[in-house]
């Protein structure tokens, strides 16, 4: 350590037996108090190591943003996640992440976007016709947050696969990547399991469900590359990438891309749209104003579009103050490849940096109130003044998620497709908490009764 190093708050989270399984409960809130209580950065032993962990925005900045070069993505994502994807966007780093981004980057233009945009009201519009209405009818409790997940997911294979995809080809889809999702759960939380994992059968399931589910993508590409047709959706566009070389992507490629759009593209939509009917649920003022902000738009028969979206204006202020309380990448970490140094901080190679945008979101340094809701901050006027990387819900720098925009029009179509037809009665007195494993999802789900206005 040099003189002029800063010389961080060191913490072991084990020290404490009693507050431990806490901990590993429920790390964000945890992580988040510790680094109000040193300063916004300080070093923490996870596993066997020590990693930087830090809410605060100019040390973000500097690791996604300034400094980006000197940062790839962890281990974790290195040795277990891209094992269920293959490496692809989300997953490889360097010469080869530079040169899929740069394919696959148009395919999330605006252009883009406005074609794909019909798709996803189409679905929507089904699936309110098929699921919801008879879910209002039926005035049974149900699960909002696995309602949200299909729907998340049924967006993102039609926005991929247009109507290419039938629904038990979906379903073995679904059933791998929640499988896949599990594994990668497991191995991170649990790194002692791995060899119950294999015992139990549960790896040779998730090759079974991989090798069904790879055939069927691989088919409907190879279908797809046959035909001349036009589609407005996700995999044309990933078939006309066109490398710098003139190259295209081969099956692999293709089918890696595929995967890792419905992994970082479906649960993370529905986790946020989760926690949006919550915050409205506490808050009727907000649902009444998001309600009539709607009709006066749109009224009963018109449907948002993509176009429109800007002349709507609040579904989207609720979506983005809901994923400032609860963003569902509650985290984003790195890996640095050198020794760097952030005004007098030491970020050690071999440390990874841990950035928590969960307490990013919530720190007093940056927001006033930070956990009273309050959609008036994401005014167009507010959001000027909020303090760059304090608000970070899709991360940031080179590797900025490629599906933000995306995400966005999803949910506001979802948003207001669904207000302006259903009343969702959130159930008083269940328990809600949070549970963040790669996503902040609702730990016990979120229960509430759906009825027709
Ligand atoms: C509310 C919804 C979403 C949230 C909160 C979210 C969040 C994020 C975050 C924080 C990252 C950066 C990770 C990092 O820097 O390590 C990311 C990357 C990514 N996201 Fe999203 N995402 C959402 C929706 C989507 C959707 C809908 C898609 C695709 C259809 C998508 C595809 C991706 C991909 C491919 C990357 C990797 C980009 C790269 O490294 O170049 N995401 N997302």
């Amino acid at each position: 350590m040099t003189e002029n190093e800063i010389r961080l708050p060191r913490v072991m989270l084990w020290k404490n037996p009693l507050e431990f399984p806490k901990i590993v409960k429920n790390p964000a809130p945890y992580f988040k108090n510790l680094l109000d209580e040193n300063g916004g950065a300080a070093e923490v032993m996870m596993t066997n190591r020590y990693a930087l962990m830090t809410d605060r925005a100019d040390l973000i900045r500097h690791v996604l943003q300034k400094n980006h070069k000197n940062y790839i993505k962890t281990s974790i994502v290195r040795d277990i996640l891209s094992k269920q994807t293959g490496m692809g966007l989300l997953t490889s780093d360097g010469d080869y992440w530079l040169k899929q981004r740069r394919a696959i980057q148009p395919g999330f233009h605006r252009k883009r976007l406005q074609g794909i945009s019909e798709v996803m009201i189409d679905e929507i519009q089904s699936y309110m016709e098929d699921k919801f209405d008879q879910l209002a009818a039926s005035e049974e409790v149900v699960d909002l947050y696995k309602e949200m997940l299909y729907l998340a997911f049924r967006v993102v294979s039609k926005s991929l696969f247009g109507e290419h995809v039938n629904e038990n080809e979906l379903e073995v889809i679904d059933e791998t990547v929640s499988n896949g999702q599990q594994i990668v759960v497991d191995e991170i939380r649990k790194p002692f399991i791995k060899p119950w994992l294999y015992l139990s059968g549960a790896y040779a399931k998730n090759k079974r469900l991989r090798g069904k589910s790879d055939e069927l993508i691989l088919d409907i590409i190879r279908d797809r590359q046959k035909s001349k047709a036009k589609h407005n959706d996700l995999l044309d566009m990933l078939l006309e990438t066109e490398y710098e070389d003139g190259t295209k992507m081969t099956e692999q490629q293709l089918l890696n891309e595929a995967l890792i759009l419905y992994v970082a593209g479906h649960e993370t939509s529905a986790v946020a749209m989760s926690w949006i009917w919550y915050m409205l649920g506490q808050h009727p003022d907000v649902e009444e104003k998001l309600y009539q902000n709607v009709m006066d738009v749109l009224g009963t028969d018109r449907n948002p579009s993509f176009e429109g979206l800007r002349e709507l204006g609040y579904p989207l202020q609720v979506i983005e103050e809901t994923m400032r309380l609860y963003p569902p990448a509650w985290i984003v970490d790195r890996e640095p490849l050198e020794d760097d140094n952030y005004n007098g901080i030491p970020i050690k190679k071999g440390r990874d940096v841990i950035c928590l945008i969960y307490g990013v979101h919530r720190n007093p340094k940056y927001w006033e109130n930070p956990e009273v809701f309050n959609p008036e901050r994401f005014t167009p006027e507010n959001k000027k003044k909020q303090e760059p990387y304090s608000y970070i819900p899709f991360g940031g720098g080179p590797r900025l998620c490629i599906g933000n925009n995306f995400a966005l029009m999803e949910m506001q179509f979802a948003l207001s497709m669904m207000i302006r037809r259903y009343k969702i009665e959130i159930i008083k007195d269940q328990e809600v908490d949070i549970n963040p494993l790669i996503t902040l999802r609702p730990r016990y789900g979120l229960k509430a009764i759906i009825r027709k206005r």
